[in-house]
C-alpha cells in the first residue's frame, strides 16, 4: 500500500468540521483521478478525486509549471503537500503542493471529457462512467443503501440466509426463468434434475429458515426473463426479502414501513453531498420528497377500494389507457400513478388483491376471493416492495397449487412445511434497484446498476 500514511478525502472533510485545526499546516499524500484543471500565470488549481467521497480536493500550484497546467480530465496524479484551511473560503481546504506527480496519462479518445454527455450515451460505457459527477454519487448511494439494509435487519434480531442463485423451483410461477445448461451436456447430467434456472427469488428458499430462525432475509441477485423494455424492469437485479415467523399481513407492513423510513433515513443522512448534487442536477424536488417518505405515515388500501377509486377518477373524465376497471384487473403502471400521484399523492399499501392475479403462496382470505398480499406503491417508481402472508394450510395450499397445475413433486418440500411445526409466517421482496431509484432521483433502472442486464440491452 502505497498511500497508508495518508487521509482520503472524505476523512479530510469530517476533519475540516470536527477539528480544523489539526488539518491546517499538515503534510499528506494524495493520489486521485484529475476532474478539472485551470491555471493562470501565478496560479493553478487541480480538482481531484479519490473516489472515497463525492467533494474534490482543490490542489494549488505553481501556474508556471507547464508540466502540471498540461494534466487533464481523467489522468491519475499523486501530490504532496500541506493543507490549508480557510474556513470562511468557499474552498474551506486546499493542498499546497509541493509535488505533483503524473501516475496515469490519458488518451485523446477519453470518452469522458467536459461537455456534458447523455446518460444514453453512458450506458454504453459502463466501465467510465462512475468518473462522473452523477454516477459516482449513485454507486456511493447504492453502497450505503445495502450497509445500512445490512445494519437494520442485524440491530433488529435477523439473520442473512445466503439462498441459492441455481434453483429448479419457480418460486413466482410465471415461468420467466432462465434456464441454466452445463456447456458441454444436457442439464440433468449435471445435477440430475431437467429445469435448472437462475432464481427468481429466495423466497421459498428462505421460508424453512424463517420457521426455524424467526426473523431471516436474503440479500441477492435475482434473475427474470420478462421481455419487458422499461425503465423499471431489470434481467437482473437484486431483492431483499425478509421472512418473519408469527407475522401476519399487518405485521409485515409495519415491518416493511419501519425498515424503509430506517434505511433512507440514514443513506439520505451519509450521502448529503450526493443527495444535494441529485436535488440540483437530477430532481428538483427530491429532498422534499425524501423527507416525507422518511416522516409520514404509508396510507393503507385495500384493492377493491383502489377500484373504486379508479372507477369514480374515470367517471370524472379521467382516461386510462387500459379502461376495463374492475375486481380482477392487474393494475398497469398508469393505474398506480394515479393512485400515487394523483389521489394520494405519496406511497400506498395495497392489500387483499385477487388470489387470481397474485401467486401461490399466498394466504387465502375467508372470502374466498382475495389473499393476503401487500404491495407498496411510490409514487414514480411503481411497485418498491410486493410480498404477502403465505399459506401455511397443507390442503389449501396444494389445492390452489393443483388449480395452478404446478407440477407438485417439484414443490413437496415447500408443502412438507406445513406438516411439522408450521407456525404463520409473512414476507416481502425489495427491488433494490427501485430503492436507489427512489433515493437519487434517477429515473431509468439502468442507471442504478453497475453493469445493466435488462431486455435486448446488455454490453460486456
Ligand atoms: O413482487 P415480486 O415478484 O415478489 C417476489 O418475488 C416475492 N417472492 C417476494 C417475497 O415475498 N419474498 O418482486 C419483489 C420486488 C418488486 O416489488 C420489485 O420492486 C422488484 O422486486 N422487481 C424488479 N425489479 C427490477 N426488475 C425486475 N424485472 C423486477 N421484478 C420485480
Ligand atoms: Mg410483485
Amino acid at each position: 500500500m502505497e498511500l497508508n500514511e495518508s487521509l482520503s478525502i472524505k476523512e479530510i472533510y469530517q476533519k475540516v468540521n470536527e477539528d480544523p485545526e489539526s488539518l491546517d499546516g499538515l503534510e499528506i499524500e494524495i493520489g486521485g483521478f484529475v476532474k478539472n484543471n485551470r491555471s493562470s500565470k501565478a496560479v493553478g488549481f487541480l480538482s481531484v478525486n479519490d473516489g472515497s467521497c463525492f467533494d474534490n480536493l482543490q490542489i494549488v500550484y505553481d501556474g508556471q509549471n507547464e508540466k502540471i497546467s498540461a494534466i487533464r480530465l481523467g489522468c491519475s496524479i499523486k501530490a504532496k503537500g500541506k493543507l490549508h484551511v480557510t474556513i470562511s473560503a468557499p474552498q474551506p481546504i486546499e493542498l499546497q503542493a509541493d509535488e505533483i506527480n503524473l501516475v496515469g496519462s490519458v488518451s485523446e479518445d477519453f470518452p469522458l471529457q467536459k461537455k456534458k454527455t447523455s446518460f444514453e450515451y453512458l450506458r454504453t460505457i459502463p466501465q467510465w462512467r462512475m468518473k462522473t459527477n452523477t454516477f459516482n454519487a449513485v454507486f456511493r448511494v447504492r453502497s450505503t443503501l445495502a450497509y445500512y439494509i445490512h445494519q437494520y435487519f442485524h440491530e433488529h434480531g435477523y439473520y442473512w440466509i445466503h439462498t441459492p442463485i441455481l434453483t429448479a423451483n419457480d418460486c413466482e410461477g410465471e415461468g420467466q426463468t432462465f434456464n441454466v445448461y452445463a456447456d458441454y451436456k444436457h442439464p440433468e447430467e449435471f445435477f440430475k434434475k431437467d429445469n435448472v434456472h437462475l432464481t427468481v427469488s429466495g423466497q421459498l428458499h428462505v421460508e424453512p429458515f424463517a420457521l426455524t430462525y424467526g426473523k431471516t432475509y436474503t440479500f441477492g441477485p435475482t434473475f427474470r426473463a420478462e421481455k419487458s423494455n422499461t425503465i423499471r424492469h431489470a434481467a437482473e437485479f437484486w431483492m431483499i426479502e425478509p421472512e418473519v415467523s408469527w407475522a401476519h399481513l399487518d405485521d409485515i407492513e409495519d415491518i416493511m414501513e419501519d425498515f424503509l423510513k430506517y434505511i433512507v433515513k440514514h443513506t439520505v443522512e451519509e450521502c448529503a453531498s450526493d443527495i444535494a448534487f441529485f436535488e440540483k442536477r437530477i430532481d428538483t424536488n427530491l429532498a422534499a420528497r425524501l423527507d416525507e417518505f422518511i416522516n409520514k405515515p404509508f396510507k393503507r388500501v385495500k384493492y377493491e377500494e383502489a377500484i373504486k377509486i379508479l372507477q369514480e377518477a374515470q367517471k370524472n373524465g379521467h382516461k386510462f389507457e387500459v379502461s376495463d376497471i374492475k375486481f380482477g384487473l392487474d393494475l398497469g403502471s398508469e393505474h398506480e400513478k394515479y393512485l400515487t400521484e394523483v389521489y394520494y399523492k405519496g406511497p400506498i399499501f395495497l392489500t387483499d388483491y385477487p388470489k387470481e392475479i397474485k401467486a401461490f403462496y399466498m394466504k387465502q382470505n375467508p372470502d374466498n376471493k382475495t389473499v393476503g398480499a401487500v404491495d407498496l406503491l411510490v409514487p414514480f417508481i411503481g411497485e418498491l416492495c410486493g410480498g404477502s402472508e403465505r399459506e401455511v394450510d397443507y390442503d389449501k395450499l396444494l389445492n390452489r397449487m393443483n388449480e395452478l397445475k404446478m407440477n407438485i413433486p417439484a414443490y413437496q418440500w415447500y408443502l412438507d412445511l406445513r406438516k411439522n411445526g408450521s407456525i404463520p409466517h409473512s414476507g416481502f421482496g425489495l427491488g433494490f434497484e427501485r430503492l436507489v431509484m427512489l433515493v437519487t432521483g434517477m429515473s431509468n433502472i439502468r442507471d442504478t446498476l453497475p453493469y445493466p442486464r435488462c431486455y435486448k440491452d446488455m454490453m460486456f
